[in-house]
């Protein structure tokens, strides 16, 4: 074993909470219109988790469903890599906690950060643990609370994101979602165009962090944009390049779901037909690492998923981060 081509996903699942958020409801709560963010989005509604419902219970409701869909013990998961950038605390790791409520008592577990991209650095990671031989059954978990980082005074980040997680259980022997191509990249030129200031060292919280809203999330909108429609782009085409596939043999693409404009712009200058895009933003909004994850597995209950397609995994995000991979189904 010995070849990351060999890796497959055994199974998945995910989970969103219930309650739903529509555009109209954030039309009482600030300055902006359902018009406005449907036309410059694409998005609908978003869902949004309980005040009690922490990261880790998205996650591990998403994992249990993995689970079952690989029909597959939680005492035989050997590691578990959570991509998350809201997790219930600075530390233990999410994944910790996810292991432990999931019954995986014989899987290291540990978190890992690319914010959107995180579940393609997650993913990617996973499968070289087991093509290196250093375990068997990996459960990557992508599990977002999103909406703890949003300021409920900044309308122009406020009605982009929501919450949900998506799970997939990645084994040597599974026969579907195999890997054929990966790329994993970092500009952090942009840094300063996504992030959180405050809450980490190098500006703690206090009291003044927080009056001056520093602990939220803070965008470059226009300069994210060019990267997202850049980035789809390029990286699909690094992917099916290292694959040896060209555009036209490709069946199914699962983009990062930002904004609908991005991926439109992107298959446009990119000449890569919209109807193989698989599109949930309506839905969803952006739930960072768990949107690629989510929109997989919905493709496949839609009955988008069909024996021996090949599928593009692409996203983009702060750091700024972006990754892709050909998966043949
Ligand atoms: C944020 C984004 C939707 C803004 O779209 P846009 O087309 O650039 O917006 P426009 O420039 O046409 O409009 C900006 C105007 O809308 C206003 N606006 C911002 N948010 C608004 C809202 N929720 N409701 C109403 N108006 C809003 C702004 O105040 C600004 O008004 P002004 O021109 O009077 O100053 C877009 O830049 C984007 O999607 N960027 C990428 C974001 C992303 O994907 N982030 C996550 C990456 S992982």
């Amino acid at each position: 074993m010995n070849s990351i081509t060999k890796v497959g996903i055994a199974g998945m699942g995910f989970y969103v909470p219930e309650t739903i958020v529509a555009n109209t409801d954030l039309e009482a709560r600030m300055d902006t219109t359902d018009e406005w963010i449907r036309t410059r989005t694409g998005i609908l509604e978003r869902r949004v988790a309980a005040d009690t419902e922490a990261t880790s219970d998205l996650g591990v409701k998403a994992a249990n469903r993995a689970l079952a869909d690989a029909d597959i013990d939680p005492e035989s998961i050997d590691l578990i890599v959570c991509a998350t950038s809201s997790p219930d605390m600075a530390f233990p790791a999410t994944a910790c906690l996810i292991q432990d409520r999931i019954g995986a008592k014989n899987a290291g577990a540990f978190d890992l950060s690319a914010v959107c991209s995180g579940f393609l650095f997650a993913f990617v990671t996973g499968a070289n643990m087991i093509s290196s031989g250093q375990a068997r059954r990996v459960l990557v978990v992508a599990a977002e609370k999103f909406t703890s980082l949003l300021d409920c005074e900044d309308r122009s980040t406020y009605v982009l994101m929501g919450d949900g997680a998506g799970a997939v259980v990645l084994t040597a022997e599974a026969e579907q979602g195999k890997i054929i191509s990966t790329c994993l990249g970092t500009d952090s030129s942009g840094i300063e165009y996504l992030l959180i200031p405050a809450g980490g060292s190098a500006m703690p919280t206090s009291h003044e962090t927080i009056n001056q809203r520093q602990h939220y999330m803070k965008m470059n909108g226009p300069e994210i944009y060019k990267f997202g429609v850049r980035s789809i782009g390029e990286s699909i085409s690094e992917v099916l390049t290292r694959a040896g596939l060209d555009e036209s043999q490709l069946d199914l693409i699962i983009p990062h779901q930002a904004n609908i404009r991005i991926i439109e712009s992107a298959s446009k200058r990119f000449n890569l037909p919209l109807e193989k895009f698989f599109i949930n933003i309506d839905k969803y909004s952006n739930t960072s690492a768990a949107s690629v994850p989510i929109a997989l597995v919905e493709a496949k209950q839609n009955g988008r998923l069909h024996p021996g397609m090949h599928i593009a995994l692409v996203t983009f995000g702060a750091g700024l981060t972006w990754g892709a991979a050909i998966l043949k189904w």
